[in-house]
């Protein structure tokens, strides 16, 4: 095969990568947790064309040049040494969620890219093998291979960080609304972010803490417990931003309306609404509650004027192949 196609999930994490062991190959310094997002998804379109002088890379519409086109390009290296091959490829993706707002989506675009391009290269990868190449496009990436609720093992080598699922999709009616209080690409990177983490005097205590902190939340989700996972992953987010303002250089990620929702939910959790916050890298708050919450939620945001819109995630599967999109 030379062209195929491919869909992943964006995750969220419930307990985040944030630093790196090797900037390089990205392996973190701690494992993480996460869930797929059922409608937060990037389709790819890979095709080797040995008439191709470079790689052409177009996403939502637009020809990229520059950094974003290095770093696939610099990916499909990757798969090319794999592959054994040498030709250029012409690369299409599209997401159906804002770029670069805090909804993951160099995590759906690496595990979209390293599915089709392995496929189209004529490979069919054993799903650790995969996640592991996912990983070195963008560390979230590794979490967006395998479906639903999934962990992705902190390790000292290439070949043993990678992330599996722990449960599947139906285990739990678990709901991501991602709440978007802006839609501007956010100025510093998550690349850029783990970098400056390390020189956070909190850095080393945050890694030690979630030596236990890890197998908590995953027996949380596994008991579908929201009175554990709730708590937990509000103190995560925060934890991570502690880190991140006190990097160097320090990096505030929240805009005015993300602190405004952060109080909200807690004024909505006080009179009783069990819904509970996360946040990535970005300015966009993720409410998260059970499946039987979720309505009374999307109709209290429904009220706050400067929540421009949302976006309703289920637990979502894993990357998968599909026909090429129609043109
Ligand atoms: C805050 O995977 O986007 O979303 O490896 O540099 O691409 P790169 O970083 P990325 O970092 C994700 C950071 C996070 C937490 C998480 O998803 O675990």
């Amino acid at each position: 095969m030379t062209s195929a196609t491919a869909v992943a999930c964006a995750n969220i994490a419930f307990v985040k990568y944030w630093g790196n062991l090797s900037p390089d190959l990205r392996l973190p310094f701690n494992s993480s947790l996460s869930m797929n997002l059922s409608a937060a998804t990037t389709t790819t379109t890979v095709r080797f064309d040995p008439g191709l002088a470079s790689d052409h890379v177009v996403i939502d519409g637009e020809a990229r040049a520059g950094a974003p086109r290095d770093r696939v390009a610099h990916h499909l290296d990757l798969v090319r040494a794999r592959a054994g091959i040498g030709t250029h490829a012409a690369v299409e993706s599209s997401n159906s969620f804002p770029m670069g707002t805090g909804i993951a989506s160099s995590a759906s675009a690496f595990a979209a890219l390293s599915l089709a391009a392995t496929a189209a290269a004529g490979l069919s990868l054993p799903e650790p093998e995969l996640s592991a190449l996912a990983r070195r496009g963008s560390g979230s990436a590794a979490r967006s291979v395998p479906p639903g609720f999934v962990e992705w093992h902190a390790a000292g080598d290439h070949a043993a960080s990678f992330a599996a699922s722990f449960a599947p999709p139906e285990h739990w009616d678990l709901r991501d609304i991602v709440a978007v209080v802006s839609r501007d690409h956010k100025r510093t990177g998550s690349t850029d972010g783990h970098g400056a983490a390390l020189a956070s005097p909190f850095f080393a205590a945050r890694i030690a803490g979630l030596q236990a902190e890890v197998p908590r939340v995953r027996q949380a989700i596994l008991d579908r417990d929201m009175a554990v996972l709730g708590p937990a992953i509000e103190a995560e987010a925060l934890a991570l931003h502690a880190i991140a303002l006190t990097g160097r250089p320090a990096l505030l990620y929240w805009a005015p309306a993300t602190v405004a929702l952060l109080h909200q939910v807690h004024a909505w959790r006080d009179a009783g609404l069990p819904v509970w916050f996360t946040l990535d890298a970005g300015p966009n708050v993720h409410l998260i509650c059970d499946g039987a919450a979720a309505g009374d939620v999307e109709g209290c945001l429904r009220q706050l004027d400067y929540v421009e819109s949302w976006l309703h995630n289920h637990a979502g599967g894993a990357a998968r192949l599909v026909p090429a999109p129609a043109v």
